[in-house]
């Protein structure tokens, strides 16, 4: 076990991913689309909410358990769905899933993930985890996905809705972004300085899109995501799909990547048992609202109706609080998650829970609410938010 009493924010994962993942695909974490201003928006949002400190009020018995679509959890964060987490660290999906699994939290796999739903099942003992759908043209290999993540356990499914097309990120053009990577010189120069993935990589099976190969008819060139997606991506999805989505599924739906009251109303018709809140971390649409910004409107709008949950730019357990006073029941976390994985694999991610709930738990008290149920916007000072 390595001593990470020393790791106490959530930048210092990020700065050890730096060092110990490829540049690649840690670039392909780091990043957002264009300008990078929604990205960036994501996370500097959160910094302009101010927090109204309170005093001399009994601070005993704090809990932060909620929960999320019925679900227990040990606080208001799940794992969100991210492409080829088993590039960050060897087999890091499982890891992943082992890890929210010990600490009470949801995990979300990707369609694009490196470990296969049958991986994660496997390594879980069938716990139940949520699977997170991209809606192909082959609406066979479609089913057949779907029906893979019933027999996987999988308790609801994620509908990504924002990626119908892929957003541009330079640098993963620049760096050629591939699951394994191409023996260039470039990436065997900068794969000489990472020894500890090398190893990683050489003792697991698990180093290619496992939900696709071996399972998708007459696809091309896996290994780079951007073909791939450009290919088989559905860019005609509608909510007609989703209707048939759901009826096929029969399970709990969540839908991901809703940044309009027009469309959360519509999400809310569609008969889905939950919503995010995204911009996919600012890959997508450059120029969109930050989703904390998103959030209260929607939240108004459909909140009773529908459970709004939100992501983008979460790095604090003071985030979290500040997306469940503005409305969201849930939170989930991207790049935190991904950088305590390439850092530190599944004690990363056990230690990045960690200071979240703490941070949670501390800041709560400070703002006078021992229980997460009781927060709501009034732990807000008006006119920061
Ligand atoms: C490297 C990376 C890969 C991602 N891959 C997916 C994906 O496969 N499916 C999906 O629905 N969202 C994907 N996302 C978006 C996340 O689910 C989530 O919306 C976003 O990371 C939240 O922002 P945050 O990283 O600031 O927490 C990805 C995000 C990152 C950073």
């Amino acid at each position: 076990m390595t001593d990470l009493s020393k790791i106490t924010c959530i930048e210092d994962l990020r700065v050890i991913a730096k060092r110990r993942v490829p540049r690649m695909f840690y670039d392909y974490a780091d990043s957002g689309a264009w300008t990078e201003g929604t990205y960036r928006a994501n996370e500097s949002d959160f910094q302009k909410i101010k927090l109204r400190q309170r005093v001399a009020i009994n601070m005993e018995g704090r809990s932060t358990r909620t929960t999320m679509l019925g679900q227990e959890v040990a606080m208001p964060v799940a794992i969100a769905p991210t492409g080829m987490t088993g590039m960050q660290h060897a087999d890091g999906e499982i890891l992943g899933a082992k890890a929210a699994k010990a600490f009470g939290i949801p995990f979300t796999l990707s369609t694009m993930s490196i470990c296969s739903l049958e991986d994660i099942a496997a390594a879980t003992n069938g716990h139940p985890f949520w699977f997170q759908l991209y809606v192909m043209k082959d609406r066979d290999f479609v089913e057949r996905l779907i029906d893979r993540a019933k027999a996987a356990n999988c308790s609801a499914l994620q509908i990504t809705l924002d990626l119908q097309m892929l957003g541009q990120r330079h640098k993963d053009i620049k760096n050629g972004l591939t699951a394994p990577p191409k023996p260039t010189i470039a990436n065997l120069i900068n794969l000489a300085t990472k020894p500890r993935w090398c190893m990683g990589m050489l003792n697991t099976k698990h180093r290619t899109f496992g939900n696709i190969v071996g399972h998708a008819k007459n696809v091309g060139d896996v290994s780079s995501l951007s073909s791939w997606t450009a290919e088989q991506f559905d860019p005609a999805l509608s909510w007609a799909d989703v209707e048939w989505i759901k009826k096929r599924w029969g399970g709990k739906i969540i839908l991901k990547g809703i940044m309009d009251v027009e469309d959360a109303r519509l999400a809310v018709a569609s008969g889905a048992d939950a919503l995010i809140v995204s911009n996919h971390g600012g890959r997508q649409l450059d120029g969109a609202q930050s989703s904390i910004e998103a959030l209260p409107a929607i939240a108004d709008a459909v909140g009773r109706e529908i459970e709004v949950w939100m992501d983008g730019g979460i790095r604090s357990g003071q985030d979290v609080l500040k997306a469940r006073a503005l409305g969201a029941q849930g939170t989930l976390i991207g790049r935190t998650f991904l950088y305590a994985l390439g850092a530190f694999g599944e004690e990363g991610v056990t230690r990045a829970l960690q200071i979240l709930h703490k941070e949670l738990d501390i800041t709560m008290a400070f703002c006078g609410r021992t229980k997460i149920d009781q927060v709501d916007s009034s732990i807000l000072v008006p006119g920061t938010f």
